[in-house]
């Protein structure tokens, strides 16, 4: 049984001008150990996808259809108690903004001691024990846990969030864009300590960022979400190796520290549509350089192309064709003036 296994979800947000469907059918599942990095432009649904996970939804946001089931049940189903418990114990989430959710009035080895304790039978003094071990884990020295969160910066105040999400050993780490806010350097020693651990306490992890850079780096498998939707799923090796999506090859274009040094930065023309309005058709289909009237009416679903590697798109057997074309500036150009024809502005 996979640890966790997500089946047709769809998460709504009711909005004064109406409602936003954030994440659309979405289907995945997730092996004990396994690192799955899941990818796409902003306002793709990730973080709402994560949020569910813990039912951490803001009040307008709702779980629509499908299931999320974790360890054998359905997290969607769970009461208050069954939430709780589930929390930090068995799946910890590091979010970006997190370092903020510091509390400023108590040191932060009493806030992570407290969190041990209520997830936990240990005593004070287990936990104290505790806060230490995974102070040295991430890297900061044992005393700061008697530093006040103004008296840190922000990758140890980072640091610090990310020993509470791991100090009771999760079987799930949902990392939300973790390091977003800290300069590379800090990001990047920051990000391999987090693998890291996650290998030593056997957990598995999602990973959520916008560079796709860092996952081919640091997980074992992709999920590239547009507009609410997965569009392409496979091991990160056969992902980076060829990617089959139209929407995929976009944005391994845009991303040149996975070039070749001398090929060129190309971005994606225009931006993902508005999800107040219903979607017909391909959700990629206003930018992409290969759409046919196919693609206007008929939305595609994920369909398996190889072993191990999902794709929705109408056209995999012309995989050769819109790679060799996807490499070429020309092919987004023209899909630009194609934007501006259309009365978009092409950006
Ligand atoms: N509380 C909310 N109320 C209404 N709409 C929301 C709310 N939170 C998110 N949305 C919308 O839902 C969609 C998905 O947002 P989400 O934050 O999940 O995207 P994301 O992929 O995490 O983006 P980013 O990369 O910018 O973090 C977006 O269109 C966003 O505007
Ligand atoms: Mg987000």
């Amino acid at each position: 049984m996979s640890l966790l296994e997500v089946n047709n979800l769809s998460i709504d947000y009711i909005t004064g001008e109406g409602t936003l469907r954030a994440v659309d059918d979405v289907s995945f599942s997730l092996e004990q150990g396994e690192s799955l990095g899941l990818v796409g432009e902003s306002g793709c649904g990730k973080t709402t996808l994560a949020k569910s996970m813990m039912r951490l939804l803001p009040d307008n946001g709702f779980i629509k259809a499908g299931e999320i089931i974790f360890k054998g049940d359905d997290i969607v189903k769970k009461d208050k108690e069954g939430i709780r418990k589930l929390r930090l114990r068995d799946i910890a989430m590091i979010s970006q903004s997190a370092m903020n959710s510091l509390n400023p009035v108590h040191t932060v080895g009493d806030q992570l001691v407290e969190g041990i304790r209520a997830h936990s039978n240990a005593t004070k003094a287990e936990a104290r024990k505790r806060a230490e071990e995974v102070f040295e884990i991430i890297g900061l020295e044992a005393k700061r846990l008697n530093s006040y969160p103004h008296q840190m910066s922000g990758g140890m105040k980072q640091r610090a969030i990310i020993a509470m999400a791991l100090s009771l050993n999760p079987s799930l780490i949902i990392a939300d864009e973790p390091t977003t806010a800290l300069d590379v350097v800090v990001q990047d020693k920051i990000l391999k300590k987090i693998t890291e651990i996650q290998e030593h306490i056997k957990s598995s992890m999602i990973f959520i960022t916008h560079d796709i850079s860092v996952v081919s780096e640091l997980c074992e498998s992709i999920i590239v979400m547009y507009a609410g939707r997965v569009m392409e799923k496979a091991k990160t090796e056969v992902f980076f190796k060829t990617p089959f999506h139209p929407y995929s090859l976009g944005l391994k274009n845009a991303f040149p520290s996975i070039l070749d040094i001398g090929e060129e930065l190309i971005s994606i023309p225009g931006a993902p549509p508005n999800l107040m309005e219903e979607q017909v058709g391909c959700r990629f289909k206003a930018r992409c350089p290969y759409r046919t009237e196919r693609c206007q009416k008929d939305e595609p679903q994920l369909k398996q192309v190889e072993e191990g590697h999902f794709m929705a798109c109408h056209y995999p057997e012309r995989i050769g064709e819109f790679t060799e074309k996807a490499s070429k500036r020309e092919t987004w150009e023209a899909v630009r003036e194609r934007l501006i024809d259309e009365g978009g502005d092409g950006i």
